[in-house]
C-alpha cells in the first residue's frame, strides 16, 4: 500500500517542490518505524520517546484507550484515502499551528475552541525549564503570547522532517457546530473581544443586515449568529482571506491528511485522552492537565438553539463548509440540524 505512494512521491520531488521531502519521510517512517519497534522490544525500556512507547503499546495487548485511539487513526487514514484526491505539497506556512516541545520529543497542533489554552499551558510547563509548575497559574493571554512556544515552521526542512519521523504528534478535535458555536458565542457575544467586533463584526453587519444602524456599523459587537452563519456561507469571504482560526476548519489548521497524527484526541474525552499523551510522554510527574470548568462551556443543547432561526438551505451550506472535519473525525451530524 505504501510503496506506489512513495514511488509517485518521489517523481514529484523531481518535479521541483523542495517540501515534499516532509511527506516523503513521513510515509518512509510509517514502515521503518514498525521495524524499529519490533527490536525495541528486545532492548531496556527506559530512554524511549513517546512515539516509540505508543508504538509498542499498540503491540501489546490493548486497553480500551488504545483501542479507541487506534480506531480514530484508521479512520481518519481510510477517510483521507477516499476523499482527498491530490497529495499537496506541505510548505512551512502549513506547520504554524503545531507546537514542538523537543525534550519530550512532541508535536502539537493546537486548535482554537478544543482545549488549546490549556494544552499550551501544558506545554509551557514541560518545556519551561521550571519556569512554570502549575498550568492554571499561568494567564490565558501569556499561553497565547507567540514566542513562549515554538512553532515547528521556525525550524529548518531537516529539522522539520526529523520531528515529524520521530516525535509524538497529536491533535485535539471537537464536534464540528459545536466548536463553531463556541467561537461565535466567546467572538460576538463577549463585550470585551472589541478587537474581534472591529475586525470582523463591522464587515459582518455591513454585508448581512439589511438596515444596519450607524452605531452597529461602527462597533460590530451584536453580530447574530444567522449573520455570521451567512458571513461564513458566503463564497466571498473566503476568497478574500482565509477563515480566522477560530472558526477554519481541523483540516485546514492541522492537514490531518498530509501529517500522520499519531494520536486524534477529542474534546468529548478531553481529560481522558490528554491523561493518556502525558503517560505517553512520560512527563505525569510533571504536570496535570487542568480539569476544565464546565459551567460555560458549549454544548450540544446549547448549539441547537441557535439554529431554531437558520433556514435548512443555509444550515446545509453550513454543514458542506465543514463536512469534512465531520467525516475525518467520526462525527455524526447532529440531531437537530436540518439539512432537507
Ligand atoms: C465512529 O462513531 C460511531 C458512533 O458515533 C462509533 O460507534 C464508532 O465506534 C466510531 N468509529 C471509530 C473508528 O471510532
Amino acid at each position: 500500500m505504501i510503496k506506489p505512494k512513495v514511488g509517485r512521491m518521489f517523481l514529484a520531488t523531481c518535479v521541483g517542490s523542495f517540501f515534499i521531502l516532509i511527506l516523503y519521510f513521513q510515509n518512509i517512517s510509517r514502515s521503518a518505524s514498525e521495524q524499529i519497534s519490533g527490536w525495541n522490544s528486545f532492548s531496556v525500556k527506559s530512554g524511549r520517546s513517546p512515539l516509540q512507547t505508543l508504538q509498542e503499546n499498540d503491540q501489546l495487548e490493548q486497553s480500551a484507550v488504545q483501542a479507541t485511539l487506534q480506531g480514530r487513526r484508521e479512520l481518519l487514514e481510510e477517510t483521507c484515502r477516499t476523499h482527498t484526491r491530490k497529495r499537496r505539497v506541505l510548505g512551512p506556512e502549513d506547520l504554524r499551528h503545531l507546537i514542538v516541545d523537543d525534550k519530550h520529543k512532541l508535536l502539537y497542533c493546537y486548535v482554537p475552541k478544543v482545549a488549546c489554552t490549556n494544552w499550551k499551558r501544558v506545554l509551557m510547563v514541560l518545556t519551561g525549564d521550571g519556569r512554570y509548575h502549575e498550568p492554571l497559574a499561568i494567564p490565558a493571554n501569556e499561553a497565547h503570547v507567540a514566542g513562549n512556544l515554538r512553532s515547528l515552521s521556525e525550524y529548518s526542512t531537516a529539522e522539520i522532517n526529523k520531528r515529524l519521523r520521530t516525535y509524538l504528534k497529536f491533535v485535539f478535535v471537537r464536534e464540528p457546530v459545536e466548536r463553531l458555536v463556541s467561537a461565535y458565542r466567546n467572538k460576538f457575544t463577549r463585550s470585551y473581544n472589541t478587537a474581534f467586533h472591529k475586525r470582523y463584526g463591522t464587515k459582518i453587519i455591513r454585508r448581512h443586515r439589511a438596515d444596519p444602524q450607524a452605531e452597529a456599523l461602527e462597533k460590530g459587537n451584536d453580530v447574530s449568529f444567522e449573520e455570521f452563519v451567512y458571513y461564513l456561507v458566503d463564497p466571498q469571504t473566503q476568497r478574500e482571506e482565509p477563515f480566522n482560526e477560530h472558526w477554519e476548519r481541523v483540516h485546514s489548521l492541522c492537514h490531518p491528511c498530509l501529517i500522520h497524527y499519531d494520536v486524534v484526541g477529542k474534546y468529548e474525552s478531553l481529560a481522558q485522552d490528554s491523561r493518556y499523551i502525558l503517560k505517553l510522554a512520560g512527563a505525569e510527574g510533571e504536570v496535570k492537565f487542568p480539569a476544565t470548568s464546565k459551567s460555560t462551556r458549549t454544548t450540544g443543547d446549547m448549539a441547537a438553539k441557535f439554529f431554531d432561526n437558520i433556514s435548512p438551505f443555509y444550515q446545509k451550506k453550513l454543514f458542506n463548509l465543514y463536512r469534512m472535519d465531520f467525516l475525518l473525525f467520526n462525527y455524526s451530524v447532529p440531531a437537530y440540524l436540518k439539512l432537507r
